[in-house]
């Protein structure tokens, strides 16, 4: 049996492959389309994880296909209805990069409180700008976290060890178990009208596309500031422009964008604006957890 592993996985993913008997492995990173389509005929299992679109032309022309295993959470790039309708089954490892992506959302809700990104700027233009990058203090703030499943939590106890007040909207999990946690569950209006600082820790779906426009904007709190490293396009990035030109919202960061690369967008010209290129879960720990559990699990499901 053959793997084709068609992103940068870590190596000790490929190790696990390596290793398991029966198994052939092949690393073909930056495949257009058309080259998928190609060559993935030859294969039992496909590893990706976001760069490779696998789309329904890919999946049928994978005629021995079995299964294809995302190294990460989101499945976005996989089209997972084609692929079940010819029975390919797909899975991903939803816990191992949690951590990064938590430690990333608090870095950036760090960076954007004390101006770090815009001071580094400015000093390596030459200047030594104290008064315009005077910040603010976390501690007894208010954070705002929608969606409290494993990312969501990491932030909110790491938020609660700097001292900050957090609420959360989560209409899936049941009220008792977040109070069980010490969350205090709230209705989205309630956080967006409570918080200090907005965080986004939900999947994308038809349901949280677009789901913080301007009207749920305009509900947060002058001076708010919004962090968003789950998925693009859970923010409308044009209504964030108008609301952060304007001055309503005091800063906002975004790890994840609609398009992605999005080249550049308006948003970027904004100085309380500031953007890291998806790089929630791009830690060595995390790519090497991601990488481990993937391979071990289409090992598994492959000879077992
Ligand atoms: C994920 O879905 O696992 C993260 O967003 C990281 C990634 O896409 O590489």
């Amino acid at each position: 049996m053959k793997v084709l592993i068609s992103d940068n996985l870590s190596e000790v993913g490929v190790k696990v492959f390596e290793e398991a008997p029966g198994i052939g492995v092949d690393v073909k990173v930056g495949l257009s389309e058309d080259e998928l389509v190609e060559v993935i005929g030859g294969y039992e299992g496909l590893v990706v994880r976001s760069a490779t679109k696998v789309s329904s032309r890919v999946i049928e022309a994978a005629g021995r296909l079995k299964v294809i295993g995302r190294a990460g959470v989101g499945l976005d790039n996989i089209d997972v209805e084609a692929a079940s309708r010819r029975g390919v089954v797909v899975m991903n490892v939803p816990g191992g990069n949690s951590l990064s992506a938590a430690e990333h959302t608090i870095a950036l809700m760090m960076a954007l409180s004390r101006n770090i990104a815009q001071a580094d700027a400015s000093m390596k233009e030459g200047k030594w700008e104290k008064k315009r990058f005077q910040g603010r203090e976390l501690c007894g703030k208010t954070l705002g976290i929608i969606g409290a499943g494993r990312i969501g939590r990491i932030v909110a106890d790491r938020a609660k060890g700097l001292k900050m007040e957090v609420v959360v909207y989560d209409p899936y999990i049941n009220v008792e178990v977040l109070e069980r946690l010490g969350l205090e569950p709230v209705s989205l209006d309630e956080l967006l009208s409570r918080s200090d600082y907005v965080s986004i820790h939900v999947p994308k779906s038809d349901e949280t596309v677009g789901m913080i426009g301007e009207e749920e904007m305009r509900k947060m709190k002058g001076g708010a500031m919004l962090i968003n490293c789950a998925r693009g396009g859970i923010v409308d990035e044009d209504a964030l422009y108008r609301v952060l030109k304007e001055g309503h919202l005091g800063g906002a960061a975004l790890d994840v964008f609609s398009t992605e690369p999005p080249g550049k967008i308006p948003l970027m010209e904004l100085p309380n604006f500031i953007c890291t290129p998806h790089l929630g879960a791009s830690t060595r720990e995390a790519q090497e957890n991601v990488a481990r559990q993937i391979a071990e699990q289409m090992v598994d499901y492959l000879l077992h």
